[in-house]
């Protein structure tokens, strides 16, 4: 990592991947590969599909999708993922991993967020699957919450926690575990405590806002997403983790477009779209506690090496020259796309791959 100016105005970095994006599909993905492609080389691409992607077949049919719509010039690789299911079996998962476009299989516990009413409804039935990808080093992403309408949304992940992640982990001691998009102080502290085969994505908006940014002075739908924002403490204990060196922790944005009408509504889906500015948004966050040089290992080097890749070999800069975002994006059938914080000015500016 390298940085230019008495004061900072630029720092390089090797190129980051995604660990955790929503690219959605069809005509989303003429607004949402672009994107990604721009700020990232690589990015785990998240199978909530409707139907999910629980094949490889599938798998490599959404890829190919996805990559006809990166624009010419533009290196990116979509990682694909799986949606576990009760009835994914040992062979669907020798498959992906033979078929080679697969990285990871995505647990969903049934009805936690958008699109997961395919999701698990009790681990035991997935044990043959996931005995498979033990044995395979294929990792498992986890979305950490329960989903018992008798828990708290608020304390869902840390219930999960208790009650779920640690009965899997004494199961399978040697299963590569991603806990994704974590929010809460016993979610960083466990990860941290953990051995090799766990770690954690960080997103931008719960490394920048508490609960507070969604709730206070008016209710404020592009800041809900799930995991819920939760409370400073919580922010602040995520922050430490993402700048620490322990290395388990890397970029995910869990960038998730909705339409417009979808969020601001009575009933409005949850997602915050960031792929268009994530970068900036996490240099925003590591500059808040002077930690900018924690940058580059979170965000290009943590994450490949837990999935066994090799870091990219090209370099981007972000710059310190502020940049006001737009208000939204066209998206679908003239409806509008409206980014984390839209219209706002923000400090940095990304800048494409310098030497690709
Ligand atoms: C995601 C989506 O919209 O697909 N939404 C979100 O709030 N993060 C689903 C998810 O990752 O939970
Ligand atoms: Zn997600």
């Amino acid at each position: 990592m390298v940085f230019f100016g008495t004061f900072m105005n630029s720092i390089e970095l090797i190129a980051p991947d995604d660990w955790h994006i929503h690219l959605r599909d069809d005509a989303a993905l003429r607004v949402t590969v672009p994107h990604a492609a721009r700020q990232f080389a690589r990015a785990i691409v998240m199978p909530n599909l409707k139907p999910p992607v629980t094949t490889a077949a599938q798998a490599r049919a959404y890829a190919e999708r996805i990559l006809a719509h990166v624009p010419a010039g533009v290196d990116f690789q979509p990682l694909m993922t799986l949606y576990l299911t009760d009835k994914t079996s040992a062979q669907d998962i020798q498959d992906a991993v033979n078929d080679g476009w697969v990285k990871a299989v995505k647990l969903y516990p049934a009805g936690a967020t958008t699109n997961s009413d395919a999701g698990v409804t009790d681990l035991a039935r997935c044990a043959v699957a996931l005995e498979k990808m033990q044995d395979l080093g294929l990792p498992l992403l986890v979305h950490g919450e329960v989903t018992d309408a008798q828990i708290d949304i608020f304390d869902r992940e840390a219930v999960f926690i208790e009650r779920v992640l640690k009965p899997l982990r004494a199961q399978y001691p040697r299963l590569k575990i991603v806990m994704e998009h974590i929010t809460t102080a016993q979610a960083a502290e466990y990860v941290a405590q953990a051995d090799a085969y766990t770690a954690a994505t960080i997103t931008a908006h719960h490394l920048l806002y508490n609960r507070n940014a969604m709730l206070v002075g008016g209710v404020r739908p592009h800041y809900y997403c799930l995991p819920i924002l939760k409370r400073e403490s919580h922010r602040q204990a995520l922050l430490k983790a993402a700048i620490s060196d322990s290395g388990k922790f890397f970029l995910g944005t869990d960038s998730a477009p909705h339409a417009q009408d979808t969020k601001e509504t009575a009933c409005g889906c949850a997602g915050c779209y960031t792929a268009s500015h994530a970068l900036e948004l996490y240099a925003t966050a590591f500059a808040s506690v002077n930690a900018l040089d924690k940058l580059e290992a979170f965000a290009s080097i943590n994450g490949a090496k837990f999935y066994g890749l090799s870091v990219n070999t090209h370099t981007v800069r972000l710059n310190a020259s502020p940049q006001t975002l737009p208000s939204a994006f066209d998206y679908l059938d003239g409806a509008q796309l409206v980014p984390l914080n839209a219209g706002e000015t923000l400090a940095w500016t990304f800048q494409e791959a310098l030497d690709r």
